[in-house]
């Protein structure tokens, strides 16, 4: 009954909460370039008065990069962490994009109702999908089903360099009986869905400098190196002819996938066809020997993100570059030890410099691949309220993507955190015209709610 009446609430509320995600949109917290900063501590700012309006005692924390924001909620109950990232990738390209990724809109598309703009589903819009819930179930109950934690972070998008410290430090205060983490997507539209696996990331930047100036590549061309070759020539080394990646000891700690999950998922009726025709693609190029779910859900990879160096602009310049640089990351699964691959990485290319190129490397971001444990009686509770909401009955998958805290919970704080999101494949997340279906944020916030009724009654 009265969950009934929560429900009713929120569908009732839903264009102030509209509203209030529009707010949250509208500031350009982009993590890794300085030049947010100040939007990224008024998101933040945003974020803390937002809760406090729920009566949490919400503040911002100061970290040595962005602010984390942290409130808590009393209740009778289990101890509940929540937790969101408000930051935003960068918005590049720009001119890709149908308007200003900041000034975010409701739109109607032949596919239903969207709300377009950077960081819609990527991760501000999941994120209230749980604050909102909160609010719902707060206005009619008067109080929430357990002791309510919010922790968001305004540096997921640069690979969380303050997480494991403030984690550290705020332990007794962060650790809870589950956590909750809304930043992930849904198996096909109908298919709620709890992420089981995350992949790790690694990121380096290697920047290659060979003569001291840019030099006409008449006059030195033959005799000069030219780092962007060299740059090529290690690139194109990273894979072996079958796609597997050449690091040394870079397959160390990754398992076999068990039978049980590979039958798990061969259920879910996967097309790598359709998945990859989706974006204008045809044919899985990953590992030879694995399918194309494996190739995202288990396996390792190595993939260059960016390369620069030389001439770039319009017409043409006989350059010979003094300099090249490359991005470079690395999805990890199972027990692969970051710092291990890292430096293993490094030997490997400085073994492949000629003389007269020297390299220097950038680091960005190091963190494990993460495995959550299914047993905690929440996942059931959960699976049940979900299957309530949506057509279909919720699914357990894997996912290629990363979110450094999830591992992190279980590591520092012993505590198993539960990844239920509501993006969409086609949301463009990190991609200009990013969205988040009106329907995802609405039965997002439903589903939270059948969730918070589970937990007031354990
Ligand atoms: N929310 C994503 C992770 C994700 C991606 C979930 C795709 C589901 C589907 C997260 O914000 C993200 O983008 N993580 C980065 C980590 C990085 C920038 C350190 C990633 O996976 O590249
Ligand atoms: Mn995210
Ligand atoms: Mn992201």
């Amino acid at each position: 009954m009265s969950l009934d009446q929560v429900l009713e609430t929120i569908e009732t509320d839903l264009p102030a909460a509209m509203d209030r995600l529009m707010q949250l949109l509208r500031y350009p917290s982009i993590s890794t370039d300085p030049a947010y900063a100040s939007a990224c501590t008024e998101a933040a700012q945003w974020l803390a008065r937002d809760l406090q309006s729920l009566g949490a005692d919400a503040a911002l924390r100061p970290t040595p990069g962005h602010p984390m924001v942290v409130g808590h909620i009393p209740g009778d109950g289990p101890h509940v962490v929540f937790y969101g990232h408000y930051d935003v990738q960068p918005v590049d390209p720009l001119d890709l994009w149908d308007r200003d990724p900041f000034d975010p809109e409701v739109q109607d598309t032949p596919k239903g109702r969207v709300i377009r703009g950077r960081g819609a589903s990527d991760d501000k819009g999941q994120l209230m999908t749980f604050i909102e819930a909160c609010r719902a179930w707060k206005a009619v109950h008067g109080t929430l089903p357990g002791r309510i934690s919010f922790f968001f972070e305004g540096e997921e998008e640069s690979g969380s360099p303050s997480l494991v410290p403030f984690m550290k430090e705020n332990a007794d205060e962060l650790r809870a009986d589950v956590a909750l983490i809304c930043d992930t997507g849904m198996f096909g539209d109908d298919t709620p869905t709890i992420v089981t696996r995350l992949r790790g990331l690694l990121g380096e930047e290697v920047v290659l400098k060979a003569a001291d100036k840019d030099l006409h590549s008449g006059m030195y061309g033959g005799p000069s190196q030219n780092p962007v070759r060299v740059l090529a020539r290690i690139i194109a080394a990273l894979h072996d002819d079958a796609g597997r990646v050449t690091v040394p000891g870079f397959y160390d700690g990754v398992p076999d996938l068990p039978p049980e999950i590979a039958a798990q998922w061969a259920a879910l009726g996967f097309d790598a066809t359709q998945f990859l025709g989706d974006v204008g693609l045809s044919v899985p190029a990953g590992e030879a020997d694995k399918t194309a779910l494996e190739q995202i859900w288990s396996r390792p990879t190595c993939e260059v993100n960016g390369i620069t160096g030389g001439y770039t602009g319009a017409g043409f310049k006989t350059v010979l570059p003094a300099e090249a640089r490359a991005k470079i990351s690395f999805r990890l699964v199972g027990k692969q030890d970051p710092h291990a691959i890292r430096d293993s990485f490094r030997t490997m290319v400085r073994n492949m410099l000629p003389d007269d190129v020297q390299v220097e490397f950038h680091p960005h971001g190091a963190s494990p691949a993460s495995q959550m444990e299914t047993d905690h009686p929440l996942f059931e509770a959960a699976r049940h309220a979900l299957s309530d909401e949506w057509p279909n009955p919720a699914a357990y998958v894997g996912c290629g993507g990363s979110i450094p805290i999830a591992g992190y919970f279980k590591d520092i704080l012993d505590t198993d955190a539960m990844l239920i999101g509501f993006g969409k494949d086609d949301d463009q997340i990190h991609s200009p015209n990013e969205k988040y279906d009106v329907e995802s944020f609405r039965k997002g916030i439903r589903s939270w709610a059948r969730i918070l009724d589970q937990l007031s009654k354990m």
